[in-house]
Parts: structure tokens; sequence; C-alpha cells
């Protein structure tokens, strides 16, 4: 392939956006860790959600996307994700994007947690991000090429700092670079460094850690959702149980038949933090919770992949019930960005979960995702067709050496359920201080010599970063927002309204600062 103009890393709905809005002007190339179908955006059960209905309207849409957040956002860019995304739907359903449909052939909308209408658009019941993500992979052109198996760990600056291109590392430990004038970020979330977590095993921060080593600001790193219904047996979380399972009536019961979402007014569909935290909670006391399915008609056809994913557990439909506990779900915050992408560092961009975008503030609505991901994908394809063509200068190329290999000194088992104990649904000084002396003992600094490294240990390395990060952000929070609940400060504090806490590498320290307001010192 002749050079690539943009190098994406990841394979979810963001980059496949981008690579279909640019392959008529440019060679794209995207690089991913295993295959391209290994992405939360491949996993997702829940839809996409767009203001459609002639019921509906995009105010309303606006507002629960405020509501479920805490009003942690920017009114006017969160307007503007929900009106250019009713314009992408719009086009994808034009185009012929297999959307599921009623018998009269309207659109099937479904209802999730916190939306006050029916506007959740399905492709196949609840395979919409497989479907969706076939038709955006059978669209893509020659132009676009693909490097998979291939694990990003390093970005290239020039002697300006501009990012001009990547190293990686490939399952044979050999390393290659690739140089391009637009490196762009679309890795995900950080699903994979909980033990408990609906993602993807591939997703573990890798763009925010590389991001963040670079040089580039992260903000809203301590606001992490938990999903609160993810399949429960044998001790261990084993997938998502969607949302439009409760949009379609199911009840959240204990093991003795009590209604665990009794007291709100939204019962099961209150905000994905209210839910995942009543639950915790109701466990912390002991007791088992399930989804009670037995008044959902058709369950079966409704939610193809939920009842293999039973099935395959050894849970059956026709019971009724649903053994259930929340997990880590996704990211609000992460590398921060400016309305097209562009981040901090020149040349480096990051759209999607990688991104902190600041549309979801404190805690995402249910399927605004997707959405997310269509809508930055184009928006960043129009800022580059835009922008003056250039070329960066080629550089030597120069392997690393791999000489006195460095190994990091813990397992992912360990680190995965060390976070979830100390950095997960509930967090105070004291878990978030015990996970801090932990992460420090292990004697790791900011420079590493990540060439030296193997693929596994540079995995563990950038776990090892995000868990710095997250808990850096989470110990200045003392209030309770959205997706950052801490048992010693369980109220909303007026003082941290719309501040938010950004990161950064200062040498070899992580310095977190609350900030008045978003920054807006952005390159474009
Ligand atoms: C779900 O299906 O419950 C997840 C949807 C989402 O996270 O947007």
């Amino acid at each position: 392939m002749n050079d690539p103009y943009v190098i994406i890393v990841g394979s979810g709905v963001a980059a496949l956006q981008l690579a279909r809005q640019l392959q008529d002007a440019f060679h794209v190339m995207i690089i991913t860790k295993e295959d391209r179908r290994k992405s939360n955006s491949f996993k997702a059960q829940g839809g996409i959600a767009a203001a459609i209905a002639k019921k509906d309207n995009i105010n309303s849409h606006v507002k629960d996307t405020l509501e479920a957040g805490c009003y942690h956002q920017q009114p006017e860019a969160v307007r503007s994700l929900i009106s250019d995304g009713k314009r992408i739907i719009q086009r994808l359903i034009q185009e012929g994007a297999p959307f599921d449909r009623n018998e009269d052939g309207s659109l099937s909308l479904g209802m999730e947690g916190a939306h006050s209408r029916n506007r959740i658009l399905h492709c196949g019941g609840d395979q919409t991000g497989k479907i969706l993500m076939k038709y955006l992979l059978e669209n893509l052109s020659g132009n676009v090429h693909f490097v998979e198996g291939e694990m990003v760990y390093e970005l290239i600056k020039n002697n300006e700092g501009r990012c001009i291109g990547v190293k990686t590392r490939n399952t044979k430990e050999e390393t290659k670079h690739y140089y391009a004038p637009y490196v762009v970020l679309a890795t995900g979330g950080i699903g994979g460094l909980y033990s408990s977590t609906s993602n993807d095993s591939t997703i573990t921060g890798d763009g925010v850690a590389m991001a963040f080593l670079a040089g580039a600001k992260l903000t809203d790193m301590e606001f992490v959702q938990f999903h609160p219904t993810l399949l429960f047996v044998k001790s261990h979380t084993k997938g998502l149980i969607s949302e439009a399972v409760r949009g379609e009536g199911a009840q959240l019961v204990n093991d003795r038949n009590d209604r665990v979402m009794e007291t709100h007014p939204l019962k099961e569909l209150a905000p994905r933090h209210l839910v995942a935290q009543k639950i915790f909670e109701e466990r912390q006391k002991g007791r088992e919770v399930f989804l009670s399915i037995s008044n959902i008609a058709d369950f079966e056809t409704k939610f193809p992949s939920i009842t293999k994913l039973c099935l395959d557990n050894d849970i059956s439909i026709k019971d009724g019930k649903i053994p259930v506990a929340p997990g880590c779900h996704f990211m609000m915050g992460g590398i921060l960005i400016n309305d097209v992408g562009a981040t901090t560092v020149e040349g480096l961009y990051a759209i999607g979960e990688t991104a902190a975008s600041g549309v979801h503030g404190a805690n995402r609505l249910a399927s605004n995702s997707l959405l997310e991901g269509l809508v930055y994908g184009e928006r960043l394809a129009c800022f580059i067709k835009n922008s003056p063509y250039e070329r960066v200068p080629t550089i030597v190329k120069q392997d690393d050496c791999f000489f006195g290999v460095k190994e990091i000194p813990f397992t992912l088992e360990e680190f995965k359920s060390l976070m979830m104990r100390n950095v997960g649904i509930i967090r105070s000084e004291s878990s978030l201080n015990i996970h801090w002396n932990w992460l420090q003992s292990k004697q790791l600094s900011l420079v590493e010599n990540l060439g030296s490294m193997k693929r596994i240990d540079i995995q563990k390395y950038f776990m090892w970063v995000i868990g710095m990060c997250i808990t850096t952000s989470a110990l200045l929070r003392t209030e309770s927002r959205g997706g950052h609940i801490r048992s010693d400060y369980p109220d909303q504090d007026l003082a941290f309204f719309k501040k938010k806490i950004n990161i950064e590498r200062i040498e070899n320290e992580i310095r977190g600062e609350i900030c008045e307001q978003i920054e807006t010192e952005i390159y474009a």
C-alpha cells in the first residue's frame, strides 16, 4: 500500500466511520492489536439513540443526555452531538443500513434507562453492534488497509513535538514504525482494567496511556460507568444483559423477591449509575439480584445474543430469572479533545470512547456511544479533508533495542481485582490511598523504556499508567457525581459543579489539576 495519510489505531465504530468518510480522498491505515472484529462496538447490544420519531425532538434527547450526565457537560456540545447524530442516522437509514423495523415497515424504536421517549434504533434485536459494524466494514474500499495483530505501543513525535507516527509490536515481538501526518487514537475505553466488565478483553486503555505518556492532557478520568446488569454466574460476570431488557419491562428483584428499584420514581429505568449502586449495595448485604423477565413475550426472538449468552452459561431463559451484578462498562473521560477530535498534542487526534469530548458528562446516557463514534468520526474526516494537504518528513527508521527486558511486577488478575475493589463502583479516600500506595510500590516510572518490554508487559504497564490517572482524579474529586461515587463524600458538591480534573504528565510526575472550565487551548 502507499504510505498512509491517516493512521487510525483501533477498529471500532468511530474508526470505521472516519475511514469510510476519508477513503475517497486518502489512504487510511487501521492498526488493531488483534483482529478487526475485536472491539466494544462489535459487542454492543443496546442500539443507537436518535430523536427520529414523530413525537420526539432534539430538545428532549439533549435534556435526557444532560440529566443523565449530571449537567457536567457543555450544553452546546451535547446539542451538536444530538443534531449531527440525527442527521447521520437518517442518512444511514436512507442508504439502507439494516435497522430493525416493525411489521408495518416503520422503524422499531426501543426504550432504555433515563430516556424519556422510545428512540433507540437496533439491528437484529440485541445484535446492533455486530450488524452495524459488518455493514460499515463491507462498505470500505481498497484505500483502507488493515494491519491486524500489531499492538501500537508508542507515539512517535518529531523535534517540534508533533506526533508523526506510531511504533507497533507484533505477536512475535517484532517492532515496526509507521508514519503519517494524522495519527488518530480510537482504542475504546478501559473495561479490561477491571475484573468485572462488559468490554471486549482487548480494551485496556492503550490509546489513553500512550497519549498521556506523549504529553496529551486527559480529563474526567474519575468518571467510570458501571453497567448494572452483567450476567453473574459462579461468582463471575460473564457478559452484558442489555438495558433494553429493562426497557421491555424486566424488573430487578433480590432473592427474597423484593423489588430492588422500588423507591426510585423511574424504577429499573433510572440512570445507570444509580441502578448499579443499588445492586452493588444489595449484593454487599449478601443478597443475590436477578432480572425477572417472565413478563417479556418472545424473549428469545427479541434478545438472541442474550439468550445464547445465558444458555452458554447454563442459565435457562424459561426460568424467568437472570442473575446479575454490575461491571465496568464505559469511560466518560479520556484524552481531552476539541469539537473535531484534536488533542493537545499537534498531529494527534482521538475519537470515540478514548476521547473526552465532554458530551457524556459524569455519566453517559444509554445508546449515546455508538452515536458519538459516528458523529466524531465524520467530523474529524471533514476537518482532515478541509485542511491543507501536508506530508511529514520521513525519518530514518530505527528498531528498538530489545536487550535487558523489563518485566512488570504484577499479574493481570491481581491488578484487575484491586481496581475493582479500590477504584470500583464505590470509592473512598482510604480505598483510593490503598490503591495509590499499591501502584507506587511497583517502583515503575513514567519514563520507562517501552522498547525493552515484551508486549504483555507493555500492556500491564499501560494499565498501571491508567490506574494512576484514575486514582489521582478520583482522590481529587471529593464529592459524588454520576459515575464517580465516594462513600466518604456521598453528595454532589456545588463547588465542583462544571469543574474538570485535568491530568497531565510533567516530566516523571502525574499532575492532577482542578480546572474552572473546559480547556479550549487545543490545536486545530
Ligand atoms: C446496553 O445495551 O445496556 C448498553 C447500551 C449502552 O451502553 O449504550
